[in-house]
């Protein structure tokens, strides 16, 4: 596992804005890029005193030495990264990759579903299976046109790609699910489905191929503390189990999950999310007022 190294830092060489909220970073990390297998994730600190936080990694490339990062900007952390991680600029440390990566090569037809800020990770998981030889289809949902993001990237690792947006402005009018629909009624020999995205998403995909009992892989996103198991934040109810998604996941059985467990537990730290955020916005507010005066 590769740990945090402030000296040698680890430099943004390429970033992408896709949305207001939504930007890629690429990382150097060379011994990460070829570690890193789709499914896992790293835990990154941007400045010394800044946070922990896991991000998936949604891309590696062996040969330029180099890990993708899509981040979407929700509070404090993500935001401050946001304004500050330009390219040339270096990341204090990351940790990785952690998790259990996915399991490929098993399927011969796979559905991919991503929603949102889930595309970027269900993207090397279906690269993955389609170089393993699986018949791959890929179905992304956004909300809207403007936001959408890799379509060229999965067009070229897909058999099939289906796009929906909330609006109707791009493929299909609709939520994933009903992308899934359709699908499913096309192909009565689909093997595995893994979708990963918000909850309530995953949720909706899992009840989608539960009557057809599609095996369903989920990637699930609990609050994570440490990330090696010792302190149970990232805890989830799978079955009559209680995992740890940062060692036993963060990919699991969708038809076993208790998503409304977990989107129970992910709200249990609103108010200090939300006075973080303020008391960095604040900051930057003072920040920005001492600037206009000195100059
Ligand atoms: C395995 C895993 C992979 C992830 N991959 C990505 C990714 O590729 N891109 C991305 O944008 N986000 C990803 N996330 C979510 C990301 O970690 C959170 O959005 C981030 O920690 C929010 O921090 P914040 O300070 O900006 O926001 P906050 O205001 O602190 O939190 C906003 C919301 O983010 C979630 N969150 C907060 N802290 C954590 C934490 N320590 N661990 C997990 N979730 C947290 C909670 O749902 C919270 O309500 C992933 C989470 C997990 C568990
Ligand atoms: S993050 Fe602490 S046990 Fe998983």
């Amino acid at each position: 596992m590769q740990e945090a190294n402030p000296d040698s830092s680890f430099e943004i060489v390429a970033r992408e804005d896709f949305s207001d909220v939504t930007y890629l970073l690429e990382v150097r990390h060379p011994l990460m890029a070829k570690a890193a297998r789709p499914g896992q994730f790293v835990i990154v600190m941007s400045h010394e005193h800044g946070e922990r936080i896991p991000l998936t990694i949604a891309d590696f490339d062996r040969a330029r030495g180099t890990i993708t990062l899509v981040i979407q900007a929700v509070g404090k952390t993500t935001r401050e990264m946001q304004r500050n991680c330009t390219v040339g600029t270096h990341l204090y440390g990351i940790v990785g990759p952690m998790g259990e990566p996915s399991h490929i090569g098993n399927a011969k037809k796979v559905v991919c579903v991503g929603g949102g800020l889930g595309v970027a990770p269900v993207f090397p998981q279906a690269r993955a299976h389609k170089e393993s030889g699986a018949y791959v289809i890929g179905i992304v949902g956004f909300r809207s046109r403007d936001l959408i993001f890799w379509e060229d990237k999965f067009r070229a690792n897909c058999d099939e790609f289906i796009i929906c947006t909330d609006d109707g402005s791009a493929g299909i009018k609709g939520l994933v699910t009903e992308g899934i629909r359709q699908v499913l009624d096309r192909h009565g020999d689909i093997d595995e489905l893994v979708a990963i995205g918000p909850p309530i998403m995953m949720k909706g995909c899992a009840a989608a191929t539960r009557p057809r009992r599609i095996r369903t892989v989920v990637s699930l996103n609990p609050v994570m503390v440490d990330g090696t198991g010792m302190c149970g934040g990232c805890r989830v109810k799978v079955g009559d189990k209680v995992m740890f998604a940062c060692v036993d996941g963060p990919d699991f059985d969708g038809h076993q999950v208790d998503f409304d467990d977990l989107m129970f537990r992910l709200q249990r730290f609103k108010p200090e999310e939300k006075l973080a955020l303020e008391r960095w916005q604040q900051g930057c507010r003072i920040e920005g007022r001492d600037a206009g005066r000195d100059s």
